[in-house]
């Protein structure tokens, strides 16, 4: 088993730095997707394209969270040279908490979304959608998009401060934070 190696240079276990960077990109992709469905008419094949897009780059982050939640696990955590203060470390231990879970929640609140408003998710080249436990009610569907939504808009500012903490870590506080997820 590789472990956070103290004597080198001190890095996340290979399976958390590469996860770091694919959910890091599928974030953006299922972003995108999202924000620029609505530049394409409404039942077109590139607008449909997009929405499944953002589908299957929320359920990839789902599947991926507890591979890395376990080598995050297994792993630990590299020490930070030189240490955090008191109030730094707790902030970005909340912070990372905050990430976690946003990979959880997001997803299942997604698929509710859809589910109950009626949206397929189509398994990808085949045309077969996965099949829905719940009855289409619109309005309950609507609901959950709200929160969806609103929970997607805080963390652009959530995403937002942890790659502005992670560049001035690097830049001006100029520790080993961001090498130890390179
Ligand atoms: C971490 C993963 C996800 C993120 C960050 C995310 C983010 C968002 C955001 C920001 C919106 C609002 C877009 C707008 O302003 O119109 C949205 C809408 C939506 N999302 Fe997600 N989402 C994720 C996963 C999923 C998944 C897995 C599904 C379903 C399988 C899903 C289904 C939907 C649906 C149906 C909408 C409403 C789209 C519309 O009709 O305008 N999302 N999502
Ligand atoms: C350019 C973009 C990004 C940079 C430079 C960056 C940098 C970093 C760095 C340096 C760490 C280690 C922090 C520490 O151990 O104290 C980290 C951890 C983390 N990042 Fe990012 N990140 C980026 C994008 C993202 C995105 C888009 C997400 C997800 C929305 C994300 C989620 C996380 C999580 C959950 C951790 C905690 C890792 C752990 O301790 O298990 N990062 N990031």
């Amino acid at each position: 088993m590789e472990t956070v190696n103290v004597l080198t240079r001190p890095r996340y276990v290979r399976a958390v730095r590469q996860l770091h960077w694919w959910m890091a990109l599928l974030i953006v992709a299922a972003y995108v997707f999202v924000e620029f469905h609505g530049s394409f008419p409404k039942g077109s094949a590139p607008r449909n394209a997009m929405m499944q897009g953002h589908y299957w780059s929320g359920i990839a982050i789902f599947l991926l969270v507890w591979w890395r939640l376990s080598s995050r696990v297994r792993g630990g955590t590299p020490p930070i040279q030189p240490p955090l203060g008191r109030f730094t470390a707790t902030f970005s231990r909340l912070m990372h908490l905050a990430l976690y879970a946003f990979f959880i929640v997001m997803p299942i609140l997604g698929c509710l979304t859809a589910a109950y408003e009626g949206k397929q998710v189509l398994i990808p080249f085949t045309g077969i959608a996965l099949p829905v436990p719940v009855a289409v009610d619109k309005d309950f569907g609507h609901q959950l998009e709200e929160i969806h939504e609103t929970i997607g808009t805080i963390f652009y500012w959530v995403i937002g401060l942890h790659v502005l903490a992670a560049l001035w870590h690097h830049l001006i506080k100029r520790d080993n934070v961001l090498e130890r997820m390179l």
